[in-house]
């Protein structure tokens, strides 16, 4: 799990979000959102710099969906990257569209507390950690 919380020193909350927006607007592009036309675009960045994007892909059994965010951190884990400091989230309303229940999970357990900046096409909508979205989580520490 990433180190990088409030306060932790690895990531300053505040710093400017638009490339990982750009990157998660484009990445929107590729959605397939065929049942829900509700097209989403994601774009993490690892502790080093890098940016992995992902869109939301829908099926007709419906239940398969896999959300942008998800699609985003895979991609990142799967390329070996365990370090995380934040997520953009593009997705058309005019209301903020934060992740839903088990990306948040997910991006808990594999990311840890980063940041999650919400967008629409206009730009940036608000900005979140993940242990706010999250709390009092289910995770490994309880397993032990
Ligand atoms: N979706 C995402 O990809 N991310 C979110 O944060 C919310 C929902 C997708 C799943 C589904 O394809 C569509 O949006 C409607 O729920």
């Amino acid at each position: 799990m990433s180190d990088s919380k409030p306060g932790s020193g690895i990531w300053d909350s505040g710093s400017d979000a638009r490339a990982l927006i750009e990157a998660a607007r484009n990445a929107r592009e590729n959605a397939c959102a065929d049942f829900s036309h509700f097209k989403v675009g994601a774009a993490i960045e690892t502790a080093d710099g890098s940016i992995f994007t992902g869109c939301n892909f829908e099926n007709a059994t419906y239940g398969l969906t896999l959300c942008a965010e998800r699609v985003a951190l895979f991609k990142a884990l799967s390329d070996g990257h365990r370090k995380f400091r934040r997520i953009a989230v593009v997705a058309p309303p005019h209301a903020p569209t934060p992740p839903c229940g088990a990306c948040r999970q997910v991006l808990w357990e594999f990311a840890g507390n980063i940041e999650v900046i919400l967008a629409n096409l206009a730009g940036e909508t608000g900005r979140h950690w993940i242990a706010e979205l999250l709390p009092q989580p289910f995770d490994a520490r309880l397993l032990k």
